[in-house]
């Protein structure tokens, strides 16, 4: 079956082909054109001036991933996309761009869920990889564990209760003067730090875990943001600097550091005791953050720790994409989960859903 997907719920506005069946999973196309740039220049996603870029830029999206697919819109057999949560002018973008596809050429639209969306980037990983599983998604917006009963059925068993862990990177990156988004920055500036400690160069840091006490699953990153952001106020107070001067990159380093090893660790241990209680051998990691190196390898050997499997899209796929769109719709689609042309955008996630 021959899905073409559209994603447009942030920054991204994303075209796919995506060839799905019980057999074989493939991705013929998967054209992204990032905003990024655009959104640098205030530190963070302006939702007006994403509205209008996505306008600009979805129709020569999707054309060019009909090009590289080597496929015609008529070979189509639905068009998949994401719906809710997100950005509500980005979302009816997607939306409008994609009803207008599907009733132009006569075939199913398949609504899908952003959060599903980027669990199903990791069929791609296996064809054979099915559920149940656990998936962790965590990304720019949420942080959130959940039990996959089927590829539709989620059941959400832990989620942050502030912040999400790509936000807070993102915070901190800020803070220390890194391009939004400061992710991928943190990461490298990360490594740095670990190395350092490698060769004796000691952390006075001591941060906060983001797996908070008592009988739940659930995370807290707005503390852990708070410490990173104070250390380096303090810090900048302690050397004097003035507006536009930097910290030295040994200290930002140690705060990259720390502050990746106290959140890898509590994902780490969330994920264990997961597994643990609900006896899966299967688990997805997906979501931008997913990208994360540090967190790639602990959650890695945790899940070796308890004998299970990790499925990991490559970070390709990890940030917000069509091809994950088409993934998730083609399940959707065979459980009949398809709308009509009064499909409307939703910006939240527990939004009640208009059936064809
Ligand atoms: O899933 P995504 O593309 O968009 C949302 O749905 O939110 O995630 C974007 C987030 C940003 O916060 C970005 O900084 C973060 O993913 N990110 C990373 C890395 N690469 C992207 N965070 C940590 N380490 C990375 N390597
Ligand atoms: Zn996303």
């Amino acid at each position: 079956m021959l899905i073409f997907s559209v994603e447009s719920s942030c920054d991204e506005t994303s075209c796919a082909v995506v060839e799905m069946s019980a057999e074989k999973r493939a991705i013929l196309s998967n054209v992204v054109f990032s905003q990024i740039d655009t959104h640098a220049l205030y530190g963070g996603v302006v939702p007006e001036i994403a509205s209008r870029a996505h306008t600009e830029k979805i129709s020569s999206v999707a054309r060019e991933a009909f090009s590289v697919s080597g496929f015609s819109p008529r070979d189509m057999d639905a068009v998949a996309v994401t719906y809710s949560p997100g950005l509500i002018g980005p979302l009816l973008v997607g939306v409008n761009f994609a009803k207008s596809l599907a009733y132009s050429l006569k075939i199913p639209l398949v609504p899908v869920n952003h959060i599903k969306g980027h669990t199903a980037a990791a069929y791609f990983t296996s064809d054979e990889l099915l559920p149940p599983f656990l998936s962790l998604v965590v990304s720019g917006g949420h942080t959130s564990l959940y039990e996959v009963k089927s590829p539709t059925e989620f059941d959400e068993i832990a989620s942050t209760r502030d912040d999400a862990a790509g936000e807070a990177f993102d915070k901190v990156g800020r803070v220390m003067g890194l391009c939004y988004p400061g992710g991928a920055a943190m990461d490298a500036l990360a490594s740095k730090g670990f190395e350092n400690v490698k060769n004796g160069y000691g952390s006075r840091l001591k941060f906060p875990s983001p797996a908070i006490g008592g009988d739940t699953l659930d995370f807290s990153f707005s503390g852990i943001k708070t410490y990173a952001v104070n250390a380096i106020h303090t810090e900048r107070q302690r050397l004097g600097l003035c507006d536009g001067e930097n910290l030295p990159e040994d200290f930002r380093a140690e705060v990259a550091s720390g502050f990746t090893a106290a959140i890898v660790g509590g994902i780490c241990l969330r994920l264990e005791e997961a597994l643990n209680k609900t006896g899966m051998k299967k688990a997805v990691l997906a979501g931008g953050v997913a990208a994360n190196s540090h967190l790639r390898k602990g959650l890695s050997a945790v899940a070796e720790k308890c004998g299970a499997t990790l499925y990991i899209p490559p970070v390709s796929l990890c940030g917000d994409n069509g091809a994950m769109i088409g993934a998730q719709g083609y399940f959707e689609l065979l459980e009949g989960n398809t709308a009509g042309t009064s499909l409307n955008a939703y910006a939240s996630e527990d939004a009640s859903l208009p059936r064809a």
